[in-house]
């Protein structure tokens, strides 16, 4: 090997990869739930993030362990497929990897651990299709119970009637019918926020809001029956690349000159005004001289808007984004009912509603500060995506555990009919289904181990679904509670933990090379979050 390079071989790097990603569990666990806390983090820079969403509090966190990252790794991977369910995926892998340590230490090979693991994850998601309960994908009533139980983990929850509502309307606004079903781009809903007004103010825009003031105080602030045009070239003299030096003889030569620079922006807005355009929205800076122009011939303009928000604007209105003025024509002018600057706070924004394309659609989310106003951001948008799974696949299953505790008693029947150390991996694996039940109880103030014999018994009687009532503090049934959510979210769940899990089972050797140390044992052994400090440090550390 090379100098400076490390190794760290056999069970030691097994035991330290399964110690650092079991942390990592560690830390998003207390967050789980109804009654899970919140994290704040602070970055280097002393910015403070107050959230409760696993894949937030993981992207914040400087994790440098390889097998940590693993784990960070899922609940990114869960947030782009569903949406929602980061926290349990990291506490499903967390509990996998516990489990798998306590066969590993009675000498079962991690390899035979993995097998059993893959075949649990294979029994497990045709179950949840056997239980799981067809729906309407256009029955709004289960929609909002699917919005509501993902925002009664957050701090939205008080608000969640309301708000389940609104992201209901915004996401059956944009779904598409094809032939098999429905189709949504997320993308369709734009999510704004802005501090400063309670929760409740949060509210669904059927348009485009766009957060930049009309550029001139000359100009018509509300217009109706809006002829918008989209350029992304400034409506601006362009200044030469090089230095020019203009040698100047006579004062009638700089007006001359003035007056030439005046012109040529004048026939920039005529040309913009001759097509029959009210409205310009520019992608770049528009000149003071511009202005001028275009307030006199009363129309509104707005200047650097965001690319992002240039396509939406495209879609919505049915306009097209013209670089070169000389190619526009009325045919590329988007239509909508209105486009008006409207107060915020204290700022202004313009707003375009009544578009043509009538899919177009912003939540403007409001909340007291900006940190709540940027953790509600995050539970809407949670929220929108459990309702897109849904319509997109209309199955759901009950949650508070309860799902998991029908998966675990399932898998200890499949357990049965299977023989040798295979056998006791798939018991360990509907182990580890348990922990999402317990650490809800557990979290809920609730004793772990009079949870689980209740929940066993029940589900044993045939009550699938008994769960966690983390509200009233009891096992109770969770259907009855109306706490759903789709079963997409639950089968990405067990898909990512299984595989972080096993990837993370199957190394026995760490090879680090240069500056980059093999990862010695957290300090502590195998002690609580004591650890952690490590984690964002030089691996060098004792
Ligand atoms: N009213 C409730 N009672 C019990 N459990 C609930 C309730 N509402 C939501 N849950 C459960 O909380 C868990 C989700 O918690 P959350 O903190 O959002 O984590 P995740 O990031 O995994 O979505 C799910 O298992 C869900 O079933
Ligand atoms: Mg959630």
């Amino acid at each position: 090997m090379k100098e400076g390079s490390s190794e760290n071989k056999g069970r030691d790097a097994q035991r330290n990869n399964i110690f650092a990603a079991k942390l990592i569990a560690e830390i998003v666990k207390t967050s789980l739930g109804p009654r899970g806390m919140d994290k704040m983090l602070v970055d280097s820079l002393g910015d403070v993030t107050i959230t409760n969403d696993g894949a937030t509090m993981l992207k914040e966190i400087d994790v440098q362990h390889p097998a940590a990252k693993m784990i960070v790794e899922i609940s990114k991977t869960t947030d782009n497929e569903v949406g929602d369910g980061t926290t349990s995926a990291v506490v499903l892998a967390g509990s996998l990897l516990d489990q798998a340590e306590e066969l590993i230490d009675q000498n079962v090979h991690p390899t035979i651990v993995v097998d059993g693991y893959r075949k649990a994850s294979i029994r497990a998601p045709k179950t949840l299709d056997k239980i799981a309960i067809k729906v309407s994908p256009e029955d709004k009533e289960w929609l909002t119970k699917i919005a509501k139980t993902s925002m009664a983990s957050k701090l939205i929850s008080r608000d969640s009637e309301q708000l389940s509502a609104l992201v209901v309307d915004a996401v059956v606004s944009v779904a598409e019918k094809t032939a098999d079903g429905y189709r949504i781009d997320i993308d369709d809903i734009k999510v704004d926020k802005k501090p400063g007004a309670g929760i409740t103010q949060t509210q669904l825009v059927k348009g485009i809001v766009l957060d930049k003031e009309v550029v001139h105080s000359g100009m018509p602030k509300r217009i109706e029956s809006a002829k918008i045009a989209l350029i992304n070239s400034p409506l601006e003299i362009e200044k030469t690349e090089f230095d020019a030096k203009l040698n100047i003889s006579d004062p009638s030569q700089i007006k001359q000159f003035l007056d030439e620079e005046n012109t040529m922006l004048k026939s920039m807005v005529d040309k913009v005004t001759a097509i029959g355009a009210n409205v310009v929205i520019c992608q770049k800076g528009i000149d003071d001289i511009a202005q001028h122009y275009l307030a006199k011939a009363d129309v509104l303009a707005v200047r650097r808007v965001k690319e992002s928000d240039m396509t939406k604007l495209a879609k919505a209105t049915g306009g097209r984004i013209v670089t070169n003025l000389d190619d526009l024509t009325e045919k590329d002018l988007g239509k909508a009912q209105l486009v008006e600057e409207r107060k915020v706070e204290e700022d202004k924004w313009v707003f375009v509603e009544g578009a043509k394309n009538p899919k177009a659609t912003t939540i403007l989310v409001r909340g007291a500060t900006q940190k709540v106003t940027d953790e509600a951001e995050r539970s809407m948008h949670d929220a929108l995506m459990v309702v897109k799974d849904v319509v997109e696949h209309p199955t759901v299953v009950v949650g508070g555990g309860a799902t998991e505790a029908e998966l675990s008693k399932d898998l200890r029947e499949f357990a049965n009919t299977l023989s040798g150390r295979e056998q006791l991996a798939v018991q360990k694996y509907a182990d580890a289904f348990e922990s999402i039940p317990l650490v809800l109880a557990e979290n809920s103030g609730m004793d772990p181990i009079d949870t689980q014999v209740e929940l066993r018994a029940k589900h044993g009687q045939g009550k699938t679904w008994f769960g966690v009532n983390c509200l009233a503090g009891k096992v109770s049934d969770m259907e009855a509670e109306n706490v759903f959510e789709p079963a997409v979210v639950k089968e990405q769940i067990i898909k990512s933990a299984t595989e972080a899990a096993g990837m993370i089972l199957r190394i026995d050797d760490v090879i680090a090379s240069g500056k980059m140390k093999a990862p010695p044992m957290p300090p502590g052994g195998a002690g609580g979050p004591g650890g952690m400090g490590g984690m964002g440090e030089d691996y060098s550390a004792p």
